[in-house]
């Protein structure tokens, strides 16, 4: 008796959860979802990106997944795409929360906030105080540079020899938001930006790592002191220090950096503040705002310039040693090259993950929830004429943007590869 009462319950339990979960009217398709563990048997821990593949071919260009009990709808395709981020983007501009990203930042900063007023109040001040500092301006100009130049004596000291330029780059992209955020360049064996790169990468790996999923599929564990805690309290401790160290030294109403604009904004605040009116400025939301903007200003560029040297190497004559016809040839090619680093380097495949704003339509279907745009399958699809051709990257074709960042990155690496040969100790021995 007992024994069948038990089951009884366990039964209804597992058809309440089974009909929770399942998928609403008119949502995309996709794979079975298992209750309470979502589609997590459909998808490998270490890297996912494979079983992703499948699916595609499965349920088409929209389809959906469960991540836990949530679902989420994955994006692939340029049309698509174009549907969702173009043509309805203020639809999708939201950002899911509850997330193993957002607990780690605790639901603050900018990356992760999501679409409303405080993200766009700390977003304006984000803006407005980049370009005050120099964004798409000639001082940005003159800091990067400056710190190509360390770059190349760095480069030129090791002529002749093998060298691995992960940790030159980080350092190098790491400056130039650094001296925007902290009025302050490091030397590439400083102790403080060598322990500021080594925590990005650490907790780089950590969020693309299969903690992620399973924080997110297993809720369960949200509670237990989890391994990678720690790294990111040193991280956030860190950005702490900084901000004690401008605290010190500031002169309110002259500011130096970003840091101290933020401070300042921060006292106004405080003397204006009305009782009806929350404002969205704190230290805390400091404090991983910098990491925000440090982070994403270091990670991306660094892996770009890492795979753009990858392939430079791989593809020598690209490194143009015959004399160019003209300037504008140069800057060109160089345009086209870039664009193709770019295309190809693809730092983050998956986006960060989007939220609906409310409930929408794409391709017919009907959606209200995580949204995944599948980056890669819009920068690798054939046949459109707008950012790819197959095999682009070998023929050089003359694919250019006119964006001035484009052309301040093709400086960059151009007056490195103009002096510098690189190539690859594997496969080359003649150097
Ligand atoms: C994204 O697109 C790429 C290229 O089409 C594909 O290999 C990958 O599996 C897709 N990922 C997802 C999550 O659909
Ligand atoms: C962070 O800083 C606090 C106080 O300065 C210290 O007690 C704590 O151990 C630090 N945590 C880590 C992970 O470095």
């Amino acid at each position: 008796m007992f024994a069948s009462l038990v089951l009884l319950w366990v039964f209804i339990w597992i058809a309440i959860l089974h009909f929770k979960s399942r998928r609403p009217k008119n949502f995309p398709p996709g794979p079975l979802n298992v209750p309470l563990l979502g589609s997590i048997f459909h998808l490998s821990l270490e890297n996912p990106l494979k079983d992703f593949e499948k699916l595609r071919k499965s349920y088409g260009d929209v389809y959906s997944i469960f991540l836990g009990r949530e679902p989420a709808v994955v994006i692939n395709g340029v049309k698509a795409m174009k549907e969702a981020m173009v043509t309805k983007a203020a639809d999708f501009a939201g950002r899911p929360q509850g997330l193993f990203v957002n607990e780690l930042v605790d639901g603050k900063g900018v990356i992760m906030a999501d679409y409303g007023s405080k993200w766009r109040e700390q977003r304006r001040f984000g803006l407005t105080t980049l370009r005050n500092f120099g964004l798409g301006k000639n001082s940005m100009e003159e800091r990067i540079h400056d710190e190509i130049k360390h770059i190349i004596s760095t480069l030129e000291k090791n002529i002749g020899k093998t060298m691995s330029p992960r940790v030159m780059f980080h350092n190098a992209a790491s400056n130039i938001i650094c001296q925007v955020l902290f009025a302050r360049r490091y030397t590439y064996d400083d102790e403080l930006i060598k322990l500021f790169v080594g925590i990005f990468n650490e907790v780089s790996k950590i969020i693309n790592g299969p903690w992620a999923t399973l924080y997110d599929s297993f809720p369960i564990i949200r509670n237990l002191p989890l391994p990678f805690q720690k790294a990111f309290k040193k991280m956030e401790n860190l950005s702490r220090r900084m901000v004690s160290e401008h605290r010190e030294t500031r002169v309110p109403g002259e500011p130096r950096d970003f840091l101290d604009c933020y401070l300042d904004e921060l006292e106004k605040v405080i003397y204006s503040v009305s009782c009806y009116t929350k404002s969205s400025f704190s230290e805390e939301e400091l404090i991983i705002y910098l990491l925000n903007l440090h982070f994403a200003g270091t990670d991306t560029t660094s892996n770009t310039l890492l795979t753009g040297f990858l392939y430079l190497m791989n593809y020598p004559h690209i490194q143009g040693n015959t004399t160019p016809p003209c300037l504008v040839y140069v800057i060109f090619v160089m345009q086209a090259v870039i664009h193709e680093v770019q295309r190809m380097t693809n730092i983050v495949p998956l986006s960060i993950f989007h939220r609906t704003t409310k409930d929408t339509e794409l391709m017919a279907y009907s959606i209200g929830t995580i949204v995944i745009p599948n980056l890669s399958s819009v920068l690798f699809e054939e046949g459109h004429g707008e950012f790819v051709r197959p095999g682009a990257f070998i023929k050089l074709p003359f694919i250019c943007g006119q964006e001035d960042g484009v052309l301040r990155l093709a400086v960059w690496v151009g007056s490195c590869i103009h002096k510098l040969y690189v190539c690859n100790p594997h496969t080359h021995n003649n150097f």
